[in-house]
């Protein structure tokens, strides 16, 4: 596991865009896994000014999202559909049917969650998982558990990340399940790289950096992939 602080939040996103553009021009058929949250928004600006200046190209890209809430309409303005097309696809150049997310809104979930898992193994897993870390060490929403979880599943959201994602809601209740992919999804792609900022996040990255490796910590198995990235500011490194 690699390991790099910055000082400024600008810094860190070019060199998350950095990974990014590294990826993309050793493949341009990448497979790229996204994620929502504050710690992606200014990576993906980045990523947005590199495709307008012709750096990079999305066009032949193909994505998938960690994680979508369950039983939130798709075009709801905190859906991570939503999120995504404000942040990042209607910026660049991606094709829409090379982008993938989970439809929180299934009539069978579990059919959902097995059909996305075959869609990741089809297009031939992920190349770059990019990643937040919740305060309680969840990434995608694999909660803190007893057991590492496998692959998409619908899960239900502990207090702690409801706490932490309710502050989007002003006007409605947040959902209390969500559809995400499994720590052994995340596991399988070939590079991992993990965004954290501010201090409400230190005591995360240091479980899952110093502390062993263990489901009460999800983000705790990233020690054991073979290629994953830490990029953090000094906030979110301070008790390393
Ligand atoms: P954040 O969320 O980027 O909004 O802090 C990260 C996460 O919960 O995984």
């Amino acid at each position: 596991m690699e390991i790099r602080i910055f000082t400024d939040a600008a810094a860190l996103a070019e060199a998350a865009a950095d990974i990014f553009e590294a990826t993309i021009t050793e493949k341009p058929n990448a497979v790229l896994g996204l994620a929502t949250g504050a710690s992606p928004v200014l990576t993906y600006k980045a990523l947005i000014e590199r495709c307008r200046a012709g750096i990079i190209s999305f066009k032949d890209i193909t994505t998938f999202n960690l994680d979508e809430y369950c039983d939130l309409p798709q075009n709801d303005k905190n859906s991570y559909y939503t999120f995504m097309q404000e942040n990042l696809f209607s910026q660049v150049d991606i094709l829409p049917e090379n982008i993938h997310i989970e439809n929180g809104n299934a009539d069978d979930f579990d059919k959902e969650a097995a059909a996305y898992d075959e869609k990741i193994a089809a297009a031939g897993y992920i190349d770059l998982q990019l990643l937040g870390i919740g305060n309680n060490g969840h990434i995608g929403f694999n909660e803190p558990a007893d057991t590492f979880t496998e692959g998409t599943f619908r899960v239900k959201l502990t207090e702690s990340t409801i706490r932490a994602n309710s502050r989007y809601f002003t006007d409605s209740e947040m959902p209390r399940y969500a559809l995400t992919m499994g720590t052994g999804s995340i596991m399988k792609a070939k590079k991992i790289l993990l965004i954290a900022t501010g201090a409400a996040k230190a005591e995360a990255v240091y479980n899952a950096v110093k502390g062993p490796v263990t489901p009460h910590c999800p983000a705790s198995i990233l020690q054991t992939h073979p290629d994953t990235v830490f990029l953090l500011d000094e906030a979110a490194a301070a008790l390393l």
